[in-house]
């Protein structure tokens, strides 16, 4: 394998069009792909379909390198690259607690047929333990070339930082079942490798598993400090002190312990639930029957947000003008999957409140969704004449609210503080009635 490698990138979604975009930054030729023309078209107009910051200008920067190509043709890429990266998405199976592997089983079986010349198969997808195993089985049975062979290679990055995670991983891990296998992933990550980042390598299921268990170690820390945040309500403590009194034990850590609406997204709640089918599969259900709490208290949340709007609304939503502050499952994103704030707004529009709803980047998908919501441009627009104000996602923008000026706005000063993000005493002091969740 020459020392850089070609690479291609298959399935441009959120984690493909940045890994394709991020490899190019890092020297590497990229060619990707996705069977959605209306994708590719946008990528070759220098478009990314997604809000991410940073990623449009590396996008532009590299535009007209030369080093960056999109297609929807299999057997371009099989022809262009030495090495082959699947990102294509695994989402909940409709119903059903399971990974749909529908995507990834197609993008292997299409690219497998092109494969005539050597190549190495890096699967980056958030997969079922054993998954692995059975591309690698599928690329022996279906490719044309008997080298080719495969890695799996899990991803970590977070939406909002998804360049940063990807130019600069805190960890690579590597399932490889063969020397030349590891050192051609290593060709491809070279430049990250000799940047001093940790390199774990290790066997296909390993590595799959290293994925869930990471996502199902953060869901778990949310879950645990909302479960503190239910006892803190029932005892008048509160959640945000105790959060910063016990993450200073390096042990346990602050980070992922901010009580609140809990969490949403793509990832982490279809993770732990993907987890939980996949062990029952496995027989050893028992051993993270825990993650069936973990999701429950998440959800209990988000009835608990709803409940505290109602007591603020003297016991009923309806005829009154709710201001949802928040769509995203989290700041720096317009990604609605899951969404915390996006269910609790639904749900109280289900109620009979009249929702003005304003993010700064994710009404559109939001509106695709429940296209009944009222959809606003500006945070003044969302909080005029408003009976109550529910901040349900952190942006900035709403963090830096002025208690006072919000107040000259609304009708009453009403609000639900449901990411522990403002002051209560600034804002009590303004004269509002300010309600959050495990704080009193
Ligand atoms: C998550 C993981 O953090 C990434 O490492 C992983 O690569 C990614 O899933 C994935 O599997 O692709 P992401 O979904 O982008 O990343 O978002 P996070 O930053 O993890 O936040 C997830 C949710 O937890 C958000 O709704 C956020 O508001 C919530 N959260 C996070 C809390 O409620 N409290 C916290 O203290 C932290």
């Amino acid at each position: 394998m020459s020392e850089r490698p070609r690479l291609s990138v298959i399935g441009t979604g959120y984690l493909g069009a940045t890994h394709a975009v991020c490899m190019v930054e890092l020297g590497y030729e990229v060619i990707g792909l996705d069977v959605d023309h209306a994708k590719i078209d946008a990528l070759r107009a220098g478009q990314i379909p997604f809000f991410e910051p940073g990623l449009p200008e590396l996008l532009a920067k590299h535009m007209d390198s030369g080093k960056l190509r999109f297609t929807t043709d299999y057997a371009e890429v099989a022809e262009f690259a030495d090495v082959h990266f699947v990102c294509v998405g695994t989402p909940q199976k409709q119903g059903q607690y399971a990974a749909d592997l529908t995507y990834v089983e197609a993008a292997f079986t299409s690219l497998a047929q092109h494969l005539t010349r050597r190549a190495l198969v890096v699967g980056k997808s958030t997969v079922p333990a054993g998954t692995a195993a059975r591309m690698a089985q599928l690329l022996a049975d279906v490719s044309p070339n008997k080298d080719v062979e495969l890695a799996w290679n899990p991803e970590f990055l977070r939406e909002g930082f998804a360049v940063e995670d990807t130019l600069r991983p805190d960890r690579l891990v590597f399932g490889v079942h063969s020397e030349w296998a590891e050192q051609t992933i290593r060709s491809a990550f070279a430049p990250v490798i000799e940047n001093g980042c940790p390199v774990i390598v290790t066997d296909y299921a390993t590595a799959e598993l290293v994925k869930v268990a990471a996502n199902s170690f953060l869901a778990t820390k949310i879950s645990f400090i909302n479960a503190m945040a239910e006892v803190c309500e029932a005892t008048g403590a509160d959640v945000t002190q105790l959060a910063d009194a016990i993450g200073h034990d390096a042990r346990i850590g602050r980070r992922f312990l901010n009580a609140g609406l809990g969490f949403g997204g793509g990832c982490l709640p279809k993770d732990i639930r993907a987890f939980i089918a996949r062990a029952g599969e496995l027989g050893v259900d028992q051993a993270v029957s825990f993650l069936r709490d973990v999701d429950e208290i998440n959800l209990r949340r988000r009835a608990r947000t709803v409940e505290l709007g109602l007591d603020l609304n003297d016991g009923s939503y309806r005829g009154t003008k709710v201001a949802v502050l928040g769509a995203a499952f989290k700041p720096n994103s317009d990604d609605v999957r899951d969404s915390p704030a996006l269910d609790v707004a639904a749900s109280i529009a289900r109620r009979g409140a009249e929702v003005y709803l304003y993010d700064p980047e994710a009404n559109a998908n939001a509106a695709k969704r429940h296209p009944e919501l009222t959809y606003v441009n500006t945070l003044d627009e969302a909080v005029s004449g408003a009976d109550l104000v529910m901040l349900l996602t952190e942006w900035n923008e709403f963090r830096q609210m002025d208690p006072e000026f919000i107040g000259s706005k609304v009708n009453k000063r009403n609000i639900v503080d449901g990411r522990n993000v403002l002051d209560p005493v600034q804002w009590r002091g303004a004269g509002w009635v300010y309600r959050s969740l495990g704080r009193p």
